[in-house]
C-alpha cells in the first residue's frame, strides 16, 4: 500500500479521539491534511469544535473546510493536537519541521493535553537522524549560526525556496543539520542548540508525544 494511503489510514484513526466541545490543534503537512479533511467532514455532520492551526497553510485548509479556527490566545489550552512527523522512534521522540512549521507546532504541542502523532510506516525509525534536523533561526543571526554549526560538525544547509531564502510563517530562516554522526545525547544536543542566541527552535520533539498512530498497509497501529 502506498505511503499516501497509510497517511490517510493513520489520520482516520486519530480523528476518533475528537469529540464535540473540544479545542483541537491542527498539525501541518500532507499527513495532517488528511486529518483536517476528515475533521471537515465530521464538522459537516454536526461535530462542534474549535481549532488552532500550526501554520498559515493549515489555517487556510481548515477554514476552507468549514472548521472554526481560533487563535492560540483565544484557545488558552487545547484538548488534543494531531500532527505529522518526519521521523518517530520507539521512545516517541520526533524530528519535525520538514514542512517548516516546527516553531508553531512545538508551541501548540506544549499547550495541548494530548498529543497524537500520525505517520506512514516509512517515518517509523529505530534511531532519529537520517532526516536532516530543521532548525529555525532569526535572519539577523543565520549566517553566524551556520558558521557555529559547521564548527560543531553538523553540516548545516540553509533551506532555500528557489533563489530566495526559505521563510517560515514567523519570517525566520530554516537551517537543516545532519545529526546522524553526532554522539551527543538528543536532549543534550537540544540544549546545546537552544543555547545559541538566534536559534529560536529545533525540530527535535523529545517529550511532548503521548500517542503514535502509524499506518501500515491497511492497518493503523496505535502505541501509547
Ligand atoms: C511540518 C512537519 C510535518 O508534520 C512533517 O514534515 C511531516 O510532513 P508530511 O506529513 O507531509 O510527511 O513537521 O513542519
Amino acid at each position: 500500500m502506498s505511503a499516501v494511503n497509510e497517511k490517510k489510514v493513520a489520520a482516520l484513526e486519530a480523528v476518533k479521539y475528537i469529540k464535540s466541545g473540544m479545542t483541537v490543534g491542527l498539525g501541518t503537512g500532507s499527513t495532517a491534511f488528511f486529518m483536517i479533511e476528515a475533521i471537515g467532514e465530521m464538522v459537516k455532520n454536526g461535530l462542534e469544535i474549535k481549532a488552532v492551526a500550526t501554520s498559515e497553510a493549515t489555517k487556510k485548509s481548515a477554514t476552507n473546510l468549514g472548521i472554526n479556527v481560533i487563535t492560540l490566545a483565544e484557545a488558552k489550552r487545547l484538548d488534543v493536537t494531531i500532527d505529522g512527523a518526519d521521523e518517530v522512534d520507539e521512545d516517541f521522540q520526533l524530528i519535525k519541521g520538514g514542512g517548516g512549521a516546527l516553531l508553531r507546532e512545538k508551541i501548540v504541542a506544549h499547550n495541548s493535553d494530548l498529543n497524537i502523532i500520525i505517520a506512514d510506516s516509512s517515518k517509523s525509525v529505530s534511531r532519529l537522524g537520517k532526516f536532516k534536523l530543521p532548525i529555525e533561526t532569526i535572519p539577523f543571526a543565520t549566517q553566524l549560526i551556520i558558521k557555529e554549526l559547521n564548527e560543531m560538525g553538523l553540516k548545516p544547509v540553509q533551506r532555500m525556496n528557489g533563489d530566495e531564502d526559505y521563510k517560515t510563517d514567523e519570517n525566520n530562516d530554516i537551517v537543516d543539520i545532519d545529526i546522524w554522526d553526532t554522539n551527543i545525547k538528543l536532549s543534550d544536543l537540544e540544549q546545546q542548540l537552544k543555547a545559541i542566541p538566534g536559534i529560536v527552535e529545533t525540530g527535535l520533539f523529545l517529550t511532548s508525544t503521548n500517542l503514535v498512530i502509524i499506518g501500515k498497509g491497511e492497518q493503523a497501529t496505535t502505541s501509547k
